[in-house]
């Protein structure tokens, strides 16, 4: 369900490597501050589900590895919850995770049908979320079967709702990417911050192409997004103050640190986590765990001590001559 010829752009940048950095592989700090939590490592367990079938002990089974490990967790869409109240049990995981941050989610689209600051609230409150991320994802709605597809006013409706909430809220895409006339034009609504939900990884024009007629009928479509290389250096260029989460085909330690140093403030992963949340928390663990130790192995190798220093580390652009 992953792109198959666009990529995430961060194999265009190389992070330079040092033969003799001057850190100590197990002095390395990854710690950071998110929407005012701590977290272990600059990394967000991206929005996934709640309401069907697994996705109870899906969820469960993310927050506690969030937990154990100290990291984020963005639940999926929570428009179930607010229209079928029995569903709201299979996003509630602050019992296993009492410390995480712990972000909500609800599509934009929804201002546009009767959804306002009241379900923002309770979309927040009733699972004890820090804040909320409205998803942004007209491709994924056109191609849909009955999807929403009118986004017009949403701009003026996000402004509207920020106004009302008192908690963090921020916009995201869904793996097709944040555009810069997009975030320009939220830039100064009161956003907390955006998850720029690139293109490279989950590609939902494919998905949902596969759930309507059982296979790609529109091959293009399912390969449209913007990189999510070419959306974060975008986002934090034309939005400069807000909070930068970067999603799209994050698959390494590498990938997280190249995302940080292209501007981002932490990452978030969805697919490759879905599989082993089916399994266990421990499974989730492993896989996280994996990850956040590549993380450590190139913040060493690059000679950065901690997050603020792998911020300011300049990518080196690879250049690819002949065929590659
Ligand atoms: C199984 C699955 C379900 C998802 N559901 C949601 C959702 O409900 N709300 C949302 O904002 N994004 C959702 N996403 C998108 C992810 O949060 C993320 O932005 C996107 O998948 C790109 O990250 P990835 O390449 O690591 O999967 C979902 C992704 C997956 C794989």
């Amino acid at each position: 369900m992953e792109f198959q010829t666009r990529t995430t752009g961060l194999e265009r940048y190389d992070l330079p490597y040092r033969a003799l950095p001057e850190t100590d592989l197990a002095a390395i700090r990854t710690d950071v501050r998110l929407f005012g939590r701590r977290l272990r490592a600059p990394l967000v367990i991206g929005a996934m589900t709640g309401g069907a079938g697994a996705s109870a002990s899906i969820n469960r089974n993310l927050a506690r590895a969030a937990q154990k490990l100290g990291l984020g967790m963005m639940l999926g869409s929570q428009r179930i919850m607010l229209e079928e109240p029995a569903a709201a049990a299979s996003f509630r995981v602050r019992d296993v995770a009492p410390d995480i941050l712990l972000l909500g989610n609800l599509g934009i689209a929804q201002l546009n049908r009767g959804y306002g600051a009241d379900h923002v609230r309770r979309a927040i409150d009733d699972v004890g979320a820090d804040g909320l991320a409205f998803h942004a994802n007209p491709l994924q709605e056109a191609v849909q079967e009955a999807g929403d597809g009118d986004f017009r006013g949403l701009v003026r409706r996000l402004e509207e709702v920020v106004a009302d909430v008192r908690a963090p809220l921020l916009l995201k895409e869904v793996g097709h990417g944040l555009d810069t006339d997009t975030v320009r034009a939220v830039a100064a609504v009161g956003l907390a911050g955006l998850d720029v939900a690139g293109a490279g990884g989950t590609s939902w024009a494919r998905v949902e192409q596969y759930v309507r007629h059982g296979e790609v009928v529109q091959p293009e479509l399912a390969e449209w997004g913007i990189p999510t290389a070419d959306a974060i250096v975008g986002a934090r260029c034309h939005a400069p103050e807000l909070t930068l989460i970067a999603s799209g085909g994050i698959r390494s330690g590498l990938d997280v640190a190249k995302a940080i140093a292209l501007g981002a403030d932490a990452v978030a992963i969805a697919l490759p986590l879905l599989r082993p949340a089916l399994e266990s928390a421990d499974a989730v663990c492993t896989a996280l765990e994996r990850l956040l130790e590549e993380l450590r192995v190139a913040m060493h190798c690059t000679g950065t001590r901690d997050v603020a220093e792998l911020r300011r580390v300049h990518l080196l652009v690879r250049v690819v001559v002949g065929p590659s």
